[in-house]
């Protein structure tokens, strides 16, 4: 509840696309937005971000895909979804119907896959951004991840920029040693905006088995525990772009929502937290403006990249 009725501006511009507050879910713990309509207000967030899509449906990897760690999980889900078509077909008629605009999260193991995702989603009804997931294997190039090598990185960004119209987000990898050289191939390339972090790689091993506790071995670290690390690197990417950049990573709260966006996020998205409490996107929006109210501040671009150093 906010302490007055004085309205408070929380509108941003993702990169060509204004949104009422920055408030989105994360792809890939929010399914497509349906799954949580009795749970939560979906007119109320800023975008709501679906489950990555692929060319064809995709069963993912075999269980046990999820592991819960201090202060986090891992995840080995193998980007199991619905496929490109069935998600025009089945998904989009309801997200049609929501206020808050639908982001289309893409992945693929080629260019031209990236390409023919972007070719499909260009024209649909309701589609408001393609947000690009480029921590996948390049199976051309011996599996290199995309995100781990600029010049891949350009590739599918140009790609994809060259078949679409909408506004285009690359997802980065926190998993390179210089997350800003990422940020910079991919602005060059034609990003309207950029995103991160995606999840950190790890492992959990039990030691009576001695066998990881994942049957993939390695998984995706995300949750509170990766929150200081994508702090870092959203600082980091803010003063190496100008498009805006989307802050991801451990946001439970009002508070780590508002330590993003001093530290240079235009927006952010919230993954995990969605498990653990459906309604804690509502919850940071209305924590926000609270925090407004009570320090006087009438509109969000008054805290955006205002870190003192
Ligand atoms: C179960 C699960 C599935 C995910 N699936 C996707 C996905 O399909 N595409 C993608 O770009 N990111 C995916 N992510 C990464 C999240 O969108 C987010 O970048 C990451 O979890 C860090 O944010 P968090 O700490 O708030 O969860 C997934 C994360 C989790 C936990």
């Amino acid at each position: 509840m906010a302490t007055t009725n004085r309205r408070v501006n929380l509108a941003v511009d993702i990169g060509g696309l204004e949104i009422k507050n920055p408030i989105m879910t994360a792809s890939g713990t929010f399914g497509y937005g349906r799954e949580f309509k009795d749970l939560v207000d979906l007119d109320r967030l800023g975008a709501i971000f679906v489950k990555g899509l692929a060319l064809e449906p995709t069963r993912g990897n075999p269980p046990p895909r999820i592991v819960e760690t201090p202060c986090g999980m891992l995840n080995a889900i193998g980007l199991e979804n619905v496929g490109v078509e069935a998600f025009i077909a089945k998904k989009m008629p309801f997200l049609r119907k929501i206020a808050a605009p639908t982001w289309a999260n893409i992945y693929g193991t080629s260019i031209e896959a990236y390409a023919e995702l972007a070719a499909r989603l260009d024209d649909v009804d309701g589609v408001a951004g393609i947000e690009i997931n480029i921590s996948c294997p390049n199976v051309k190039a011996g599996g290199i991840v995309f995100g781990s090598d600029p010049v891949a990185a350009h590739k599918v960004t140009r790609a994809v920029r060259r078949k679409t119209k909408l506004p285009v987000m690359v997802k980065l990898s926190p998993n390179v040693t210089d997350i800003s050289e990422l940020a910079r191939s991919v602005e060059d390339a034609g990003a309207d905006s950029v995103s991160l972090i995606n999840t950190i790689t790890g492992m959990a091993i039990d030691i009576e088995t001695r066998r990881s506790r994942l049957a993939n071995i390695t998984g995706g670290l995300s949750g509170p525990a990766i929150k200081p690390v994508a702090l870092r690197m959203v600082w980091q990417v803010a003063q190496a772009v100008k498009v805006p950049v989307i802050g991801i990573g451990g946001i439970m709260t009002a508070t780590d929502a508002l330590e993003f966006l001093i530290a240079g996020a235009t927006a952010v998205q919230v993954g995990t937290a969605n498990f653990i409490n459906p309604k804690v996107t509502t919850d940071i929006i209305d924590g926000i403006e609270n925090f407004m109210h009570q320090n006087g501040i009438g509109d969000i671009q008054d805290i955006i990249g205002t870190l003192i150093t």
